[in-house]
């Protein structure tokens, strides 16, 4: 199935309301970030297919997604890897480590789960090196932590200074940046 169609396909496999708390759920249609508590939100539906297809998930890969709130980017991204491959999702906030993790726990993907974030460390370094990372939250510049983090053909998708960036590892160690339009994200912390 194309790249496109494999998002789409996920996106029906996983529906939003799965991953938002009971008083947002009739609101699951509205094309906008959605409060998740914590001052955090689920991102915006568009907004998240836009950076699931520049990502460009393939089955069996190993990915990151840090920022993973309500569960959701984690849920699509456990379909889009399917179970020959896994996903690490991290958050920093507590209460949303619990939420997100019950929400994705529902999924029955046992392949993907949620880890609490370490404050002062970016990413999951002690798994690295990802196939794929996804980030859900702005950065100021490029964070090189999660860079050093990719595998040496991996991707990033990462918003930087109100940017969508996305990040190739070339063979040979160097980094190609290209961004693709503007978005707004709660602050990378
Ligand atoms: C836009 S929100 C949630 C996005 C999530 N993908 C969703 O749709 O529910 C971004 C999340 O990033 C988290 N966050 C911010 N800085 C972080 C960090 N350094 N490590 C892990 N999580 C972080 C915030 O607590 C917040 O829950």
């Amino acid at each position: 199935m194309a790249g496109q169609d494999r998002v789409a396909e996920a996106f029906a496999a996983m529906p939003r309301e799965w991953f938002l708390p009971e008083g947002q759920r009739r609101s699951a249609a509205y094309d906008g970030p959605l409060p998740i508590g914590h001052g955090q939100t689920n991102s915006q539906p568009s907004t998240v297919a836009a950076m699931l297809r520049l990502l460009d998930v393939k089955p069996g890969h190993k990915v990151l997604d840090v920022g993973c709130g309500s569960g959701w980017t984690t849920a699509l991204l456990a379909h889009l890897t399917g179970e020959a491959g896994s996903v690490v999702g991290v958050e920093l906030e507590p209460d949303l480590v619990r939420f997100g993790g019950d929400n994705l726990a529902r999924t029955g993907q046992p392949w993907a789960r949620v880890e609490q974030a370490v404050p002062g460390e970016l990413g999951w370094p002690r798994e690295a090196p990802y196939d794929r990372i996804l980030v859900s939250a702005g950065a100021r510049e490029l964070p090189q932590q999660l860079v050093d983090q990719l595998d040496a053909r991996g991707r990033m998708v990462v918003p930087v200074d109100g940017w969508m960036v996305l990040v190739e590892q070339q063979p040979g160690g160097e980094v190609r940046t290209e961004r693709h339009g503007s978005y707004r994200f709660v602050p990378l912390r």
